[in-house]
């Protein structure tokens, strides 16, 4: 990777484009993204401005939960392409400037691993078992499971097999969890990692890594959750993390890493990244904040504390292929809080243009922000949550283990729209054998990157100035802000260098400080007035 006149690490102040490969772009015509799709618009991420990708899991995978079920690490997919492909991809985006974080899943294997294969066949008592969780039941004749623990999907955490033994799944059955207890699972994923990084990754994104390392005991849940969680966040995790450190370190250029790791509080959050543990964690506080002025800064404010007392950078987040789009969040005149724990419910029908409105706000809020920020693929287009597929095409395993009560997150996976007036809207190539694996909304002919590029007034050209602006401006990214005096309903802050961000969160025009010119505002600015719902960024 080219190196720049900057001496600070570049993961302190990346913006990283999250590619859900699957809806990002079809290069072969089978409605479904791939590796070749991506190449293809590698010059439309370089003119967006992004330093980075972030592409969920390629590798091979029987994609009972869209290549989070991992059949063979060293493999990618034949939906997405080949391991050569994935090396032309990673050279390629080096050639752009952009560097190329893919996913690791450790805490669970696909169960086609043959890892999992070779412990079915080998039976209880195995050492073949060991590298997983498999326990016998509870009650006289074991058809109890071991103990209370849950899916995140939905049902038990438990499968048992023909043979009477259960194994531990704390997302879909065909996701059995890994031992991270045994030498051979670390040494595996050391193995792994170094296979990627010789290939020239910059880094990988952490799936589950407050996950890893369960209660020996595998105690019941208790009824209220007081001291530690017997699988969730466990202190243990740090050591696997630290030695994960050591070896990026081996590597030159900078390798890095970043944590998905749901915590109760930021302080657990930092913990992750102090001292020789990893280098940056998803904030995802600031994802599930509201619309709200208070919530919002007391979440900045608690983040930047205690990151910077580890000497971390913040990396904030809107938007995943996990979560309802922001755009849609926030399109409700009442933005409800979201916690991890129950399906996100909106209040009542969407205002898109006010959910519009919110995210461009948003926008100039979260990359004006201190630290690295994420985009996931379609929020610079503004897309939407898609709501209403229809319940027939719904692929999400939530949904069948919620007993269609949850429907789940394709509503945010829906391919993107590149070009043209009708679907595949440019998603796939012309004369493409297959559909999108999902429907696009008929609509969607006016959110194309064709359609919003060199429109001024476009969520894709504010994004586009925005990351330019914050490329060049001295005063982005890494570094501390301090806050402004403002009304209740307003989130003022200066950067130093004379940048100032304002965001007017209240119902009334917020007239601007001083300033000696506007850099950008996510809409018109008459009289020198923020209306509600709008950001600027000032130049003294
Ligand atoms: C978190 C990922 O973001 C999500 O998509 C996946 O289903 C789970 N981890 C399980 O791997």
């Amino acid at each position: 990777m080219p190196t720049t006149g900057n001496t600070a690490p570049w993961w302190r102040s990346a913006v990283i484009y999250q590619v859900y490969i699957r809806s990002f772009a079809d290069g072969n015509g089978d409605g479904v993204g791939d590796i070749v799709g991506l190449r293809s618009r590698l010059p439309y991420l370089k003119s967006l401005g992004v330093d980075a990708l972030w592409i969920n899991p390629w590798y091979k995978s029987p994609m009972a939960d869209h290549g989070y079920d991992v059949a063979d690490f060293r493999e990618i997919d034949p939906l997405f392409g080949t391991v050569a492909e994935a090396e032309q991809l990673i050279e390629e985006a080096h050639g752009y400037g952009i560097r190329v974080i893919p996913d690791i899943v450790p805490n669970h294997t696909s169960d086609q691993h043959a890892w999992f294969q070779a412990a079915l066949a080998a039976g209880p008592g195995t050492p073949e078992r060991e590298r997983y969780i498999f326990r016998p039941g509870r009650g006289p004749d074991g058809t109890q499971p071991p103990n209370n623990w849950v899916s995140v999907f939905g049902g038990p955490a438990w499968t048992r097999l023909p043979d009477g033994e259960w194994y531990l799944h704390l997302f879909a059955p065909e996701q059995p969890d890994l031992n991270w207890q045994h030498p051979e699972v670390r040494e595996e994923f050391e193995s792994i990692l170094r296979f990627w990084f010789s290939r020239g990754v910059d880094g990988f994104r952490i799936d589950v890594a407050h996950g890893l390392i369960k209660d020996p005991e595998l105690p019941d849940l208790p009824p209220r959750q007081d001291t530690g969680h017997p699988h969730w966040d466990r202190d243990g995790v740090h050591d696997i993390f630290r030695t994960w450190r050591r070896l990026a370190d081996e590597y030159g250029g900078d390798r890095a890493f970043v944590a998905e790791a749901w915590t109760d509080t930021p302080e657990r959050l930092a913990a992750y990244v102090r001292g020789d543990g990893l280098h940056t964690a998803f904030n995802f506080d600031f994802l599930m904040a509201s619309w709200d002025p208070k919530d919002l800064r007391t979440v900045i404010d608690d983040s930047l504390t205690l990151l910077s007392a580890v000497d971390a950078p913040a990396t904030w987040v809107l938007s995943n292929h996990d979560v309802m789009r922001h755009a849609s969040r926030y399109a409700r005149k009442t933005v409800r809080r979201w916690s991890p724990t129950e399906p996100y419910r909106p209040d009542g029908p969407p205002d898109p243009a006010l959910g519009t409105r919110r995210a461009r706000a948003a926008a100039l809020l979260m990359l004006g922000l201190p630290g690295g920020a994420y985009v996931y693929q379609g929020e610079e287009l503004g897309l939407p949550e898609v709501e209403d597929l229809p319940e027939s095409v719904l692929q999400d395993p939530i949904w069948e283990r919620s007993a269609h009560t949850d429907r789940g997150r394709d509503g945010c996976r829906v391919p993107i729209p590149w070009s043209g007036r009708t679907t595949p809207f440019g998603f796939s190539p012309d004369g493409a054998s297959a559909a999108p694996w999902l429907p696009q909304p008929a609509n969607w002919g006016e959110r194309t990157v064709q359609a919003q590029t060199g429109d001024k007034t476009s969520m894709l050209e504010l994004y586009r100035t925005a990351l330019h602006l914050r490329r060049e401006h001295p005063a982005l990214g890494d570094g501390t802000l301090t806050w402004l005096d403002s009304p209740e309903g307003v989130l003022a802050f200066s950067r130093g260098q004379g940048f100032t961000c304002v965001v007017n969160l209240s119902a009334e025009p917020y007239p601007l400080p001083e300033h000696a010119s506007i850099l950008l505002s996510s809409g018109p600015v008459e009289d020198d007035l923020l209306a509600p719902d709008q950001a600027a960024w000032l130049s003294a």
